[in-house]
């Protein structure tokens, strides 16, 4: 089902908001390495998750590991990690973003942008015509994220997450 208009220009509303926010800096490429999560990864991955209220279970993360361990990237500075993003090509060969949080210290400093360009970049290696999340509805800094890096708002799912928010999904051609 197609996003009704009026949720579309709810989605340019939430994210033109963002746009006012003062300009931010960008950390230099070098300063942070992309790479694949490592089981001595988790107990920095959790306390990020815990950090930006995930608070999603540690057997999560593993199950990620062991099932999608190409597809579970993490944002490491001076090793420690700073972030993260889990994703997962699901059948019939799409790509799934799961979760990606930066610690608060370093949001706005261009690692999110990273994060989710190295995961598209996989995806598409491995043969993802496109890729889809959800989003709260609310969460105006994630939403400006991906409006900015192409993705479409496709339909609003109402009372997706626990506490009755409603979900936006969203959908990339890669
Ligand atoms: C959403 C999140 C991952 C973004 O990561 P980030 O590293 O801060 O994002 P970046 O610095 O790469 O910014 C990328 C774009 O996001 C938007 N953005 C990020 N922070 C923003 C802010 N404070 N205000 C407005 N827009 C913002 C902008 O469009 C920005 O592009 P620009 O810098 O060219 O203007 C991060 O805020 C976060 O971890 N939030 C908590 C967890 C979460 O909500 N995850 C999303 C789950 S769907």
């Amino acid at each position: 089902m197609a996003l009704p208009s009026h949720g579309q220009k709810m989605v340019k509303r939430m994210v033109n908001l963002t746009m006012d926010s003062p300009s931010r800096s960008s950390l230099p490429e070098s300063a942070v390495l992309i790479r694949q999560f490592r089981p001595h990864d988790l107990s920095d991955v959790m306390d990020l998750d815990r950090e930006v209220h995930g608070s999603y279970d540690p057997q999560l993360f593993v199950s990620f590991y062991e099932l999608h361990p190409r597809t579970l990237l993490v944002a490491e500075q001076q090793g420690r990690v700073v972030g993260f993003i889990l994703g997962f090509k699901s059948h019939p060969l799409q790509g799934r973003i799961f979760w990606l949080a930066v610690q608060p210290a370093y949001q706005g400093q261009g690692l999110g942008r990273r994060l989710l360009t190295a995961l598209l970049t996989i995806f598409r290696r491995l043969g993802a015509p496109t890729a889809t999340l959800e989003v709260r509805i609310s969460n105006s800094q994630a939403l400006a994220l991906y409006t900015s890096m192409g993705f479409e708002p496709v339909t609003v799912i109402p009372s997706y997450y626990g506490d009755g928010e409603a979900a936006l999904i969203m959908q990339k051609r890669l």
